[in-house]
């Protein structure tokens, strides 16, 4: 069957969004009708007007339009789950909190922060304690009115965008299991999450380049290791990458530390993988255009597929979370 046409056919009859985010293969990704970063993505489907939302990412994603949006049906060709989302559930959560009240910080005075890569289980309970969700894009800005209220901060799952952004910001970090971490000594405390894509990237990779090119720039994602992102030139979400090197002159070289299909995509010329090993997303991956047609097929037969529902009381707190995210401009 030729997927493609009978996409662009259900596309044209069905009030629905095809939406992409930027690490899906690039057979998907150019149907799609909104594509963005996390942030770019939830904004854009609060915005839009279809019914059905055709959700081609990894499941915390279609979820956060649920939750946010809760009057469209949201679908998903394939619910993959991100692998860092899935490191932190509820009670890993509540052992973090209790890791910071059994050294002597009152529950009252942690300020939690999620980013978005997380079950909306996870951002319900953040929510219910006041905090908010961030993305790689807006996180400075979170953790800067995070500190207004004067609380701890509690920030999960991703250790790497809590350090990262605390040595951006002049802020001390620890993490949870990693070393000595005393709740009392530092100003943002992180649980120990990662992506398991982005810590392939090293500062062995990036002396490499340098030898190799030594005017080469290197930029680079956020959740990757402090160590390579204190010796990376442009630190940013996938659209700041994107606005990055699309703003370099043409024979600028550059090598980009995050998923293969994003920069794969970015620009043919001058344009290098910070890795010897293909960064692949690999739930990121399992959409394929067979899945996709499956999915809007399923709406045209009125029987919908991997629908997204959210619990009420879960989609409830999640949306106070996610909500205030979405108030910071
Ligand atoms: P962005 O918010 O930059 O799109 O990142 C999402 C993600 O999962 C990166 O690994
Ligand atoms: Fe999750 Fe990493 Fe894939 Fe992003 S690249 S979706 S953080 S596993």
């Amino acid at each position: 069957m030729d997927y493609k046409a009978e996409i662009l056919r259900l596309k044209e009859k069905l009030p629905v969004t095809i939406v992409g985010h930027y690490y899906q293969r690039d057979e998907v990704f150019e149907l799609a009708d909104i594509t963005g970063d996390s942030l770019e993505l939830a904004r854009k489907c609060q915005l839009d007007n279809n019914p059905w939302v055709v959700f081609c990412g990894v499941g915390f994603m279609g979820q956060s339009v649920k939750v946010i949006a809760p009057e469209k049906r949201v679908l998903m060709p394939k619910i993959a789950c991100c692998a860092m989302a899935r490191m932190i559930d509820g009670s890993y959560f509540d052992d973090s909190v209790n890791y910071m009240v059994e050294r002597g910080i009152k529950k009252e005075d942690i300020l939690p922060i999620t980013y978005i890569n997380s079950d909306a289980t996870v951002k319900a309970k953040v929510g219910q304690m006041g905090g908010l969700v961030c993305t790689s894009s807006n996180a400075y800005k979170i953790i800067e009115k995070g500190l207004e209220s004067g609380k701890k901060i509690l920030f999960v799952p991703d250790r790497c965008l809590g350090q990262n952004f605390a040595n951006a910001m002049g802020l001390k970090s620890c993490v949870i299991g990693e070393g000595e971490c005393d709740p009392k000594e530092a100003d943002i405390i992180c649980f120990n999450g990662f992506c398991s894509v982005h810590q392939l990237f090293t500062v062995d990779d990036i002396k490499f380049y340098r030898q190799k090119y030594p005017d080469i720039l290197v930029a680079v994602h956020p959740e990757c290791d402090p160590s390579v992102v204190k010796e990376a030139d442009f630190v940013g979400s996938t659209s700041q990458l994107i606005k990055y090197v699309q703003s370099l002159p043409e024979d600028q070289k550059v090598v980009v530390g995050t998923e293969y299909n994003l920069v794969n995509r970015l620009r043919k010329k001058n344009t290098y993988v910070l890795s010897a090993t293909k960064p692949e997303c690999p739930t990121m991956n399992e959409t394929t255009l067979e899945d996709l047609y499956r999915v809007l097929k399923s709406i045209e037969d009125g029987e919908p597929i991997n629908e997204i529902f959210v619990d009420a009381k879960v989609a409830k707190y999640a949306k106070l979370a996610l909500d205030r995210m979405l108030e910071i401009k």
